[in-house]
């Protein structure tokens, strides 16, 4: 099975760590995002990924040189420009000479989804394409997907205002796509898949839907960027896991509580970091807090500073000893 996997995107949410690491390369527990994503793909039979790529597509590039990522194959396929969505899996797609039935898959969703039930149910009913659908409380984030009774999408409708949701079973972000739905695309400019391509793909009868409750959270925002890595330590999905780097150094004299510790990072006696993620080579001096936030590669949390709230800190940066930041991103410009 091939897939296209779409990593072009800007990763707005997720500034200011996205300024300088697009956000399928930002690191989960141990592990670029991607690697997670197609380590998923690959256990479901896939074996060749296509990726999709515009912003910042060298830093994929230089992470696997030997086109091979989480043992799959690795194809590249760079946009002159931004084509959204359904513009940026045409463009993949003929770059990677796929005609044949395929897999796109947005690639920050993190989800125990059984992409090879997906594939079956396409091909029993003949669909022209077929899509992942999950419940979530709020539709409204996301892409609002009506069916009937037997699975036949009725409706599409991207990020619909709260009270006007349909349903609240949403496009999990995992199709199975006929080669055909290439030429409903037109080439050379944006094309949004959810806005124009799947509300025609509905108007034709070809859209066909699967429910799952498996684990699915779309990683994109910094809450649910948090939320994945604490699912993983919390023994969310399966075994429990062990945020702590061996490479990490942590003073015996801090407290370091349900946290993700990265590579190179160190925490100073009596600091406490607690619910947050301290990326790679990142300093928390002594007697900081580090609360349900996010500290980036190689910041600097100073003496008795406190970083709580789903505070977001950049690559690099000084929070000054004594500071209190709370629920910002910092620098803010990001
Ligand atoms: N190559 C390329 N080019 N990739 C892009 C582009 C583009 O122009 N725009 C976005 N992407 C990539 C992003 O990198 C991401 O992996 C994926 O496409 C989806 O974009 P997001 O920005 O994450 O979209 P979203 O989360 O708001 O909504 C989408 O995902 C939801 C599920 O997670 C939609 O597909 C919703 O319908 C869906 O419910
Ligand atoms: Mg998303």
């Amino acid at each position: 099975m091939k897939a296209v996997v779409l990593v072009g995107g800007f990763g707005t949410r997720l500034r200011p760590l996205t300024l300088t690491t697009p956000k399928q390369m930002l690191p989960v527990i141990d592990r670029p995002m991607l690697e997670h994503v197609i380590g998923g793909l690959g256990r479901h039979g896939v074996d060749e990924v296509t990726l999709s790529l515009g912003y910042k597509e060298d830093v994929f590039r230089e992470a696997y040189p030997d086109a091979r990522c989480a043992g799959v194959a690795l194809k590249y396929a760079v946009e002159p420009e931004p084509l959204d969505t359904a513009g940026a899996v045409r463009f993949a797609a003929n770059a990677a000479g796929i005609d044949e039935t395929f897999i796109v898959i947005n690639g920050d969703v993190f989800t125990d989804l059984d992409v090879s039930a997906v594939w079956q149910r396409h091909h029993e009913v003949g669909a022209e394409g077929t899509i992942a659908l999950t419940p979530v409380d709020d539709p409204s984030r996301y892409g609002v997907v009506p069916t009937d009774p037997d699975g036949r999408v009725t409706g599409f409708v991207e990020k619909p205002p709260r009270d006007e949701a349909p349903t609240n079973w949403i496009n999990a972000g995992t199709y199975v796509l006929e080669p055909s739905v290439l030429d409903r695309i037109d080439a050379d400019r944006r094309v949004s898949i959810e806005r124009e391509t799947f509300p025609a793909l509905v108007a034709d009868g070809g859209l066909w839907a699967v429910k799952s409750d498996a684990y699915w959270v779309d990683a994109g925002t910094p809450y649910t960027y948090l939320q994945i890595q604490m699912d993983l330590l919390d023994g969310v999905r399966g075994e429990k896991v062990n945020g702590v780097s061996p490479d990490a150094s942590i003073d015996p004299a801090a407290r370091v509580e349900r946290s993700v510790i990265m590579g190179g990072a160190s925490v100073a006696a009596g600091a406490v970091v607690r619910d947050a993620v301290v990326s790679t080579g990142a300093v928390i001096r002594s007697e900081a807090v580090v609360d349900g936030s996010v500290v980036g590669p190689g910041a600097v949390v100073g003496d008795r500073a406190k970083v709580t709230g789903l505070t977001m800190i950049g690559d690099g940066m000084v929070v000054e000893a004594g500071a209190a930041l709370d629920g910002v991103k910092f620098p803010e410009s990001g």
